[in-house]
């Protein structure tokens, strides 16, 4: 499903899509402070990601959900944001981001966050959303803060970066739909 913000344009992505999330994730300062992004990070790295989004979307039901950031003025992928590990049943899941370099400290990231939030409890009714930051993460804690996220605590040693295999003590922060729970 497609969601337009005002710069942005947040959908699953395409085989087409692959050149540039290769070009914009093969990147250390990118990398470097997530879980699940390999560094270096190849063309292949980016079509099989492009195949797996595409799996998981002509599936029913999905623990993952991973979409593209799309610049609406430049028709180009910027970065790619996502659900890990949606648990229904309870009404949450972890979000996942990342922006190209270029692209950083201009509201892009908060723009097409916002709006995954938005869907996250109007379209797939969740309940809680968290955000796992390594502590030396400092742009991605003000992002979330200023998103509405509180911190919850930290969980030291657990999660360890794929592109760098530096194990990071994660700080845990949430954002509970407003509102009484259902
Ligand atoms: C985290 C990330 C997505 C932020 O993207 P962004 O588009 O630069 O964020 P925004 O421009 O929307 O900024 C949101 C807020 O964070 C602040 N911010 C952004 N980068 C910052 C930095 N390096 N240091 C301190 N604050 C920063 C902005 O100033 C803004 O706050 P303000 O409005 O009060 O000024 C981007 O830095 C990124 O892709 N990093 C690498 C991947 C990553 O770390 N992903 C998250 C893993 S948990």
């Amino acid at each position: 499903m497609k969601i337009k913000t005002k710069r942005l344009i947040r959908r699953p992505a395409t085989f087409n899509d692959a050149a540039d999330i290769a070009m914009n994730a093969n990147d250390i300062d990118v990398t470097r402070y997530t879980a699940h992004v390999p560094f270096p990070y190849s063309l292949k790295n980016a079509k099989d990601f492009t195949q797996l989004c595409r799996k998981r979307k002509s599936q029913k039901s999905c623990d993952d959900l991973n979409f593209v950031i799309e610049m609406r003025s430049e028709k180009k992928v910027i970065g790619c944001l996502g659900f890990i590990r949606i648990d229904y049943f309870t009404g949450k899941a972890d979000i996942g981001y990342w922006l190209s370099k270029n692209y950083w400290q201009q509201g892009f990231a908060f723009e097409a966050v916002n709006a995954l939030i938005k869907f996250a409890f109007t379209t797939l009714k969740l309940q809680r959303l968290e955000a796992a930051i390594y502590i030396e993460n400092h742009a991605s804690q003000t992002l979330v803060k200023k998103l509405g996220f509180k911190k919850e605590g930290i969980r030291h040693r657990a999660s360890r970066s794929r592109a760098t295999g530096v194990l990071h003590d994660v700080l845990i922060y949430a954002l509970l739909k407003p509102g009484k729970c259902k």
